[in-house]
């Protein structure tokens, strides 16, 4: 059932304690790590702005002022770069805190995904929401978030962003039970798994990181118990959404994404993030390649070494 109601709050959770990347995230979220030199979790407000959303509200816990404080002005510094006339770092510094409205609420008690959305339904209301999960970052080239609301407002319910992995990744996702529809890249779901055992998944689609959700989530979500982890888990939530395709606000779609994707949850894949932005990025690609060509050339992999 086509519902049209506009798409315009994003809910990013942000209250992850990080613990793979400690100690570096001791006293410095993990969301604001850099890619380069901008921190991770600019990119991810940026790709809710480029798809219309400019509420964004982020749930955060302790140790995360500084996520406050990266989307806020920042008088004493911007003073002393327009006293030197720097004036592109003074727009760099500038841009973050002129992205979006943010707003802010902290989830207390880290008792799961699920829980973390959940603690927007004051500030979300009774309207269709996107959530962008932090670790998954899409490149801003492949616009899945406005794909995903389009479909939303064409069908109604839910949405969650699919992409196919080798069945031994799996068990690391939430995975989907999938039919086709009459459009190439998008399913109707009548399943959903929460980091399956290795071999019980329903498919090798699993969700990454992105979701456009019927506000009934936040009903459901109130009476879904712990699930994998002893977590209330987002997961349990659009299974049971997916269980009511013809009630209100039930359904779940999914999106097949087929673009690129950068994962910055754990560090191997923080670092192949880190160099393939740098590779692309005009101010540094010639000299960082050039010098990582003779980097790579001189080191061979060490279970490759004579
Ligand atoms: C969360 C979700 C999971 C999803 C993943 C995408 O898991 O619970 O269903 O596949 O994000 O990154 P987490 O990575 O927080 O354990």
């Amino acid at each position: 059932m086509a519902d049209t109601a506009p798409v315009l709050k994003a809910v990013v959770p942000a209250a992850g304690l990080g613990t793979r990347f400690l100690p570096a995230t001791k006293a410095t979220p993990k969301e604001m790590l850099p890619i380069v030199d901008k921190p991770a979790i600019q990119y991810v407000v940026e790709e809710a702005v480029d798809a219309g959303l400019t509420d964004v509200l982020m749930i955060t816990g302790r140790n995360k002022r500084s996520i406050e404080d990266h989307f806020d002005r920042a008088y004493e510094l911007e003073e002393a770069l327009e006293a030197k006339g720097d004036d592109d770092r003074l727009a760099s510094v500038r841009e973050s805190a002129d992205l979006a409205i943010m707003h802010y609420v902290r989830q207390g008690e880290p008792k799961g995904l699920g829980h973390a959305v959940f603690c927007a339904r004051q500030h979300v209301g009774n309207e269709p929401f996107a959530i962008l999960l932090g670790d998954d970052m899409i490149d801003a080239r492949d616009p899945l978030l406005r794909r995903m609301i389009e479909v939303r407002q064409r069908h109604g319910g839910s949405v969650v962003a699919l992409m196919e992995v080798e069945p031994d990744q799996v068990s690391a996702y939430g995975s989907a039970a999938i039919e086709a529809t009459d459009e190439d890249d998008v399913v109707r779901i009548t399943d959903l798994v929460e980091k399956p055992p290795e071999g019980e998944a329903p498919s090798n689609w699993i969700i990454i990181g992105r979701y456009v959700c019927d506000p009934e989530v936040f009903n459901v979500l109130e009476n879904t118990p712990p699930g994998r982890g002893g977590e209330i888990q987002l997961t349990d939530a659009l299974r049971t959404l997916a269980d009511m395709p013809s009630e209100k606000g039930g359904g779940v779609y999914g999106v097949k994404f087929r673009g690129r994707r950068y994962d910055t949850g754990n560090k191997l894949e923080y670092l192949r993030t880190v160099v393939q932005f740098a590779s692309e990025r005009d101010d540094l690609a010639e000299d960082f390649l050039a010098w990582l060509h003779d980097f790579v050339r001189d080191h061979p992999v060490p279970s490759a070494r004579p």
